[in-house]
């Protein structure tokens, strides 16, 4: 386990690294620019464009040459990020123990930093010089439906719109494989496919994904609610909200959480992939 800690610290390093060198060389106004790099750059755990770089070096590929791809994933996350700390949505004043992008760059600013962010992950995608034009485009694709109104957005409409639908089990289930799923299977599927891997390789892939997101997302709603700023650096938020925990309570929740991460943690032994199942089995009891 101190193996991949230690990847996930030198990883996290390199993508901050690049980032920071990336949002410095962009001609936009400075505003916004000091907008983008108060959200990208930072504590936040960076952890899909590392699966990302990670399943790519168990494919024997090698990753620093991927890094503009990496920063790609990870501008969609910071994006839905700083739209879902919005006073219109979660109304959030911290995040990665700060105040949010909104509270000190105005909401104004915030809006259109989100905005900036997800376009700019497509000019990258479309601007990167080693890929060929093909798998370019099969990754704007699968961002775009990952990211867009069937994944992540559709995910958002179920987490706050729940007056209008019925939250059971499989309502539940749902939203957090779209809001949350859908960008932790992203990083999985880009590095299966610029690898070339067969299609069953990518449907284990995906089952990985799924089931990891949802594990990601039960313990996100745990630490909302049990988990200390210091760590966290976000305060309790969804109280209004069914999420799993105030569903299920504590006790079926970590049942859940158990029940995921064992199926994620299967999936990557059927994968002959360690990484795969270390890292579920680190994010179960993650505390941040
Ligand atoms: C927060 O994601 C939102 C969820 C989808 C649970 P992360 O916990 O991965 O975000 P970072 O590490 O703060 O960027
Ligand atoms: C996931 O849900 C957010 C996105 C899909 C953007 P949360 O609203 O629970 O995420 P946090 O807790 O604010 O990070
Ligand atoms: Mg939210
Ligand atoms: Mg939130
Ligand atoms: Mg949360």
């Amino acid at each position: 386990m101190n193996n991949i800690q230690n990847f996930l610290e030198k990883k996290k390093m390199n993508i901050n690294e690049f980032a920071k060198s990336y949002v410095s060389n962009l001609d936009i106004p400075i505003d916004l620019k000091n907008s983008i790099e108060y959200s990208l750059v930072n504590e936040g755990k960076k952890l899909r464009p590392i699966m990302f770089l990670a399943l790519l070096e168990h494919y024997g590929i090698n990753s620093d040459e991927y890094l503009d791809i990496a920063l790609a994933i990870e501008l969609i996350h910071i994006y839905s990020l700083v739209h879902d700390d919005l006073p219109a949505m979660d109304n959030d004043d911290y995040r990665w123990g700060k105040l949010t992008n909104h509270k000190v760059f105005g909401v104004d600013i915030a809006i259109l930093a989100g905005d900036a962010m997800q376009t700019l992950a497509y000019e990258i995608l479309s601007d990167n010089k080693k890929l060929p034009t093909d798998t370019k485009v099969d990754l704007i694709r699968i961002l775009s439906n990952s990211s867009g109104s069937s994944g992540m957005i559709a995910g958002q409409i179920y987490d706050i719109k729940q007056e209008n639908y019925t939250v059971d089990e499989s309502y539940l289930k749902r939203m957090h494989s779209l809001k949350t799923g859908k960008l932790i299977t992203l990083p999985l599927i880009f590095a299966a496919q610029i690898a070339k891997k067969d299609s069953k390789e990518l449907y284990l892939i995906e089952q990985y994904g799924y089931e990891l997101g949802i594990a990601y997302q039960i313990r996100d709603d745990i630490l909302d609610y049990y988990g200390e700023f210091e760590q966290i650096g976000k305060l309790p938020s969804d109280e209004n909200k069914k999420t799993y925990l105030s569903f299920y309570g504590i006790d079926d929740c970590e049942k859940l959480l158990n029940e995921h991460t064992l199926a994620a943690k299967n999936i990557g032994k059927k994968l002959n992939n360690n990484w795969l199942y270390d890292f579920a089995t680190l994010l179960l009891t993650r505390k941040k």
